[in-house]
């Protein structure tokens, strides 16, 4: 069993939790951010944010939202008066616990220079950083330990994944006569047995996570396009990336079918962030 750290340091790293929330949210169709979008009575945000809370990990949370969003704007501080009248019912379960500090900051116009923002709002005595997608609402508390543990065990960076249950294939647009017949022309077939579906919360050594963000401004807009995740920026430096096992429950919520599954996990009987086996 995955036993739970809590937001003291000397548990482990100083630790920064960067919630990335500034995305549009087109394909939800919902005609607002996403991390706006109802689920369960809430936002989808505040479900993240209480996740992260939840995993008491962090002594600092930074929210990136879209810029001038007063709505999430209220919802963050909304999240941060929550935290503290649960510390005031409760003071015993508080006991030695640091409240994390909340920091709400502008996202960019893209994850990558949502990310960026959230780096250069850190308290100076930071040390491991992760970043995690508001669109994961309802990730368990067991993968932030998981998490948060390879990196208290010397990894500088981690990521959680999942064992992938299609046969994935590589296509190329179909040109030609080949164009009447179907879209798509199949290249290849990965081995699937090798493949990894990847999550978040992501984790990082501050200082290489900063270092491979830098290195990430310089890239042209369609390189900066193909970055979906920032263990991708990582590899560039040549740092290995560790995996831990993360969770169906962290589905990113992207479609409206995903809202309605992630409706389901919050009304079924298993409770919203139980963990499987
Ligand atoms: O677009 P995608 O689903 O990959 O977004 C993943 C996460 O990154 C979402 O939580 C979204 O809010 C966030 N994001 C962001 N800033 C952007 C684009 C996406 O914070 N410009």
């Amino acid at each position: 069993m995955d036993s739970a750290p809590t937001n003291t340091s000397a548990d482990g790293p100083v630790t920064a939790v960067i919630v990335v929330a500034a995305g549009s949210g087109q394909r939800l169709g919902y005609g607002m951010p996403k991390a706006k979008v109802p689920l369960g009575g809430d936002s989808i945000l505040t479900h993240a944010l209480r996740g992260v809370a939840a995993a008491g990990i962090a002594q600092q949370i930074c929210v990136a939202i879209p810029p001038g969003d007063t709505e999430l704007h209220a919802l963050c501080e909304a999240f941060t008066k929550e935290l503290k009248a649960e510390r005031r019912s409760t003071p015993a379960a508080g006991q030695g616990v640091q409240l994390p500090v909340v920091t709400i900051v502008d996202g960019g116009a893209t994850r990558a220079a949502s990310v960026r923002a959230a780096l250069a709002a850190l308290l100076p005595a930071t040390e491991a950083v992760l970043v995690h997608d508001a669109a994961r609402a309802l990730t368990p508390e067991a993968v932030f330990h998981r998490v948060s543990q390879a990196l208290a065990a010397g990894a500088v960076a981690v990521i959680p994944v999942m064992p992938v249950v299609d046969t994935v294939k590589t296509v190329e647009p179909t040109t030609g006569d080949g164009a009447a017949i179907a879209p798509e022309l199949v290249t290849g077939t990965a081995a699937r047995e090798t493949l990894r579906a990847v999550q978040t919360p992501q984790g990082f050594e501050l200082g290489t996570l900063r270092r491979a963000h830098e290195t990430a401004a310089s890239l042209d807009a369609g390189q900066a396009a193909a970055v979906t995740d920032d263990a991708m920026l990582v590899e560039l430096l040549g740092v290995p990336v560790h995996a831990v096992r993360g969770a169906s429950q962290s589905l990113k919520i992207t479609t409206p079918l995903d809202l309605i599954i992630a409706e389901g996990l919050l009304e079924g009987p298993l409770g919203v962030r139980w963990v499987e086996g």
